[in-house]
């Protein structure tokens, strides 16, 4: 897909960060299926792997912010993953919802029709698992995944792990603190994105980033003065916990 195809999927320019996570808990299906309601296109999600190899959706590698469990999600076992409550830390009325598997969150996305950025989350010394697991089931779901798809990830080794199994995958790269080197790794992957942490945003480095012809996201951003601000310096889109504030703020514009 040509980036200008992408570009008009970012309207309006801002992605659910794991779904719309103020309105429901974080990167549960009630998360993505609100996000759609709110008229979102794009979610954001995270994926790691449970002890037993099946890739789920979660943030954290500990079990203990957004469910009843404890521990590392990745010396649990699928099975006991999925008896989890993912949902009462954010409100008892969510107490249904379970950590759902990457398979789930597919097929929703593609029910539903919401584009999509899988940010693989992998543990130290899991990164070759946890890619072929994302990447067996993609193949596995192919004709019926959300679109745009875009994976991204703070570890390098992630990204070129990815690069060398598929040549065509849409690839973006995480950043959290700036690098004056950014480029040659998104150059060696073939990013089409860069990912980055908007506190470290200036209009300097937003104008360095477009120079070079990648989409620019910047997350976390849940203000609308500073949505206004990053997107008159020509970020491309923004991820948000309350998408719905935003866009209803720029509409109103
Ligand atoms: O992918 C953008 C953003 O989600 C990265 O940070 O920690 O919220 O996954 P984090
Ligand atoms: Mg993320």
């Amino acid at each position: 897909m040509e980036l200008s195809a992408i570009k008009w999927f970012f309207s309006p320019a801002i992605i659910g960060h794991r779904g719309a996570s103020a309105t429901a808990p974080e990167n549960t299906l009630a998360a993505f299926f609100k996000a759609k309601q709110l008229g979102l296109h794009w979610v954001e999600f995270d994926v790691m792997v449970a002890s037993t190899g099946e890739a789920v959706v979660i943030h954290d590698d500990d079990l203990e912010r957004t469910t009843n469990g404890r521990g590392r999600v990745i010396d649990c076992s699928y099975t006991d993953l999925k008896k989890l409550d993912a949902g009462s830390w954010f409100d008892p009325l969510f107490s249904n919802e379970r950590i759902p598997s990457l398979q789930e969150v597919l097929q929703l996305l593609w029910r539903e029709r919401l584009a999509a950025n899988l940010e693989i989350k992998a543990l130290a010394g899991h990164e070759q698992a946890t890619v072929k697991q994302v990447l067996d089931i993609l193949e596995e779901n192919e004709g019926r995944l959300p679109s745009p798809l875009l994976i991204s990830s703070f570890s390098p080794l992630v990204l070129q792990l990815l690069r060398k199994a598929s040549s065509s995958a849409l690839l973006g790269i995480v950043i959290d603190a700036w690098q004056e080197d950014w480029h040659a790794l998104c150059s060696e992957i073939r990013c089409i994105s860069v990912h980055i942490n908007h506190e470290v945003l200036t209009p300097a480095r937003v104008r360095e980033i477009k120079a070079k012809e990648y989409l620019l996201l910047a997350y976390t951003v849940n203000t609308l003065d500073r949505a206004e601000e990053l997107l008159s310096w020509g970020v491309d889109a923004l991820f948000s916990d309350c998408p719905d504030v935003l866009v209803a703020g720029l509409k109103r514009k």
